[in-house]
């Protein structure tokens, strides 16, 4: 049976369902909770839809967003990413990957969107200890990061209702078409819950880190996977490597 639903461009006016699908998706992960602790879903969906215009505008000549909609149109998934500075436009200085890139609004509605993004909640008091690791894995982050340039796959959510369908993996493969018709690898800072979508795509793991987290109210693993997804860079490599060895050959022949 073909897919009940397609991946489309999305806009502000997205911002209310995108809100919804989002925090609903994530709501349920433990690592997310204690960022909300005495907080209802509902809450964070609210304080989520108010900030959800100015995120997809943000930096928008290099951030691009999909959604998943079904028959109906509404939203059952999202993912975005974000294009190295070396490739947010073609040859042809049009913007890269157009098709998921967020129609401009007027100076005056992103006025009026900055400023509900900053009466917006952003979460709770951290629990001691946490800082301290989301900044170690951080620095993995930016250490891999500095290698070379990556496409960045760097949110992405399915709401409950809609799990295990394979919209996750369409949104990804999404991307995955875009940063080998680029010719650029991918990095994603992944969750235990999006590790095995990753790993079947072809991703890799190049570092991880995980840490008890229950005195913090936590789960009690908190950390993530660093992968990255280059087969295409390492297949071309690997190409231009066997037809030098040919040339040498026949050189020598
Ligand atoms: C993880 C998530 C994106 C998967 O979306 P989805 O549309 O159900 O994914 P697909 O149908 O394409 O693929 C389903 C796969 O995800 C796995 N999966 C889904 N939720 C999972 C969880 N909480 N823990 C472990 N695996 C999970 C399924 O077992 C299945 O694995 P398989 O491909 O190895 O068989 C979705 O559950 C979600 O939004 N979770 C909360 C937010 C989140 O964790 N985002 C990823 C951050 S890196």
């Amino acid at each position: 049976m073909p897919p009940q639903w397609k991946l489309a461009q999305c806009t502000v006016d997205d911002a209310p369902a995108l809100g919804r699908n989002n925090m609903a998706a994530f709501w349920e992960e433990p690592m997310y909770s204690m960022r909300s602790k005495g907080k209802t879903c509902e809450f964070v969906i609210e304080q989520a839809t108010k900030r959800s215009p100015m995120r997809l505008l943000v930096d928008r000549h290099k951030m691009r967003h999909q959604k998943a909609v079904d028959g109906d149109g509404a939203v059952v998934g999202y993912c975005r990413w974000g294009l190295p500075d070396t490739k947010t436009t073609t040859s042809e200085n049009k913007p890269e990957w157009p098709e998921a890139q967020v129609p401009a609004v007027s100076a005056e509605q992103y006025k009026q969107f900055e400023e509900l993004r900053d009466s917006a909640w952003w979460g709770g008091g951290e629990p001691d200890g946490k800082e301290e690791l989301d900044d170690r894995l951080a620095n993995i982050k930016q250490r891999i990061l500095a290698e070379r340039p990556y496409m960045i796959l760097d949110y992405l959510a399915v709401h409950p209702d809609n799990k295990g369908k394979g919209i996750a993996t369409a949104l990804v493969e999404s991307g995955i078409r875009e940063a080998e018709r680029m010719g650029i690898p991918i990095f994603v800072f992944a969750w235990k819950s999006a590790r095995g979508i990753y790993a079947r795509l072809g991703f890799r793991e190049v570092d991880r880190l995980f840490e008890d987290a229950t005195a913090m109210g936590g789960p009690i693993q908190y950390g993530a996977y660093f992968m990255v997804y280059d087969r295409h860079i390492r297949a071309f490599k690997w190409w231009k490597r066997l037809g030098f060895l040919v040339c040498l050959g026949s050189l020598g022949s």
